[in-house]
């Protein structure tokens, strides 16, 4: 399969020329042969001004849950696919703290994305590890609450992203070991939810931390289907090293 690799720019750069700067970077630097998919999810205003890309795709930060109406400051799926994207991440778990984001909302937003035709990535983590395995029913709550209602012919369409919250820069990335074994089981959950054929077609990445360094650890990881990287997706050389890690692990 091939790897899929989000670039979560978040709250950066701070203005439309950086943006455009970093966006050229990116494509001028990948190449041919990829080897994987690259999604790109700028700030909301960048959709608008940066150029189309020929090597990514693109994706959002976030989307509210309701096609139209009178909802400040909210942005839709709908909005978001005239601009071209096609991906979006819900549930990030730097909204679900800053913002009050309930698994409730994250389900709504899902949903939403997925009726009008965006591939929702949903992030979910475990606030803290613990010896006895707690985390593990944590992982479980958040996907059957934020996959409510999701009909299997759709499941395949969704990508998960397991981002245990204390890994997230500038934390210390969960060892690969630990992430595929967090990893295969969500797919033990999306099994009992959905079937097996579900669980082994859903695509699971991993985010925390991920940098140059530590990439191809989590490739060679059987379970990880790809990366969702923050810090190390503003800097063009160091996300272009992740992206080859991904083509030599293919
Ligand atoms: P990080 O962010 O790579 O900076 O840890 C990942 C994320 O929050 O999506």
């Amino acid at each position: 399969m091939r790897r899929l690799i989000i670039a979560n720019w978040k709250m950066y750069p701070e203005n439309a020329r950086d943006a455009t700067k970093l966006f050229l970077a990116v494509e001028r630097r990948l190449g041919r042969g990829v080897g994987a998919e690259v999604v790109i999810a700028p700030p909301f205003p960048y959709l608008a001004s940066l150029p189309r890309g020929t090597k990514t795709i693109r994706g959002a930060q976030d989307v509210f849950w309701e096609r139209y109406g009178a909802f400040t400051g909210e942005v839709s799926g709908s909005i978001l696919k005239s601009f071209g994207v096609k991906y979006v991440i819900v549930g990030h778990s730097e909204r679900r703290t800053h913002l009050g984001e309930t698994d409730m909302m994250v389900n709504k937003k899902l949903r939403h994305a997925l009726a009008v035709g965006l591939r929702p990535i949903l992030c979910i983590g475990e606030r803290k590890r613990d010896a006895d395995g707690v985390f593990f029913a944590v992982l479980k709550k958040q996907i059957q609450e934020d996959l409510t209602k999701v009909q299997k012919s759709l499941i395949a369409r969704v990508v998960i992203a397991y981002e245990p919250l204390w890994a997230i820069s500038p934390g210390r990335p969960t060892g690969p070991r630990d992430a595929n074994e967090a990893i295969l089981f969500i797919r033990k959950v999306i099994a009992q939810l959905y079937g097996l054929r579900a669980a082994r077609t859903i695509r699971i990445l991993y985010g925390g931390s991920v940098n140059a360094k530590n990439a191809s650890e989590y490739f060679k990881e059987r379970e990880i289907d790809g990366l969702l990287v923050g810090k190390e997706s503003r800097d063009p050389r160091e996300f272009i090293k992740i992206v080859q890690c991904a083509k030599a692990a293919s």
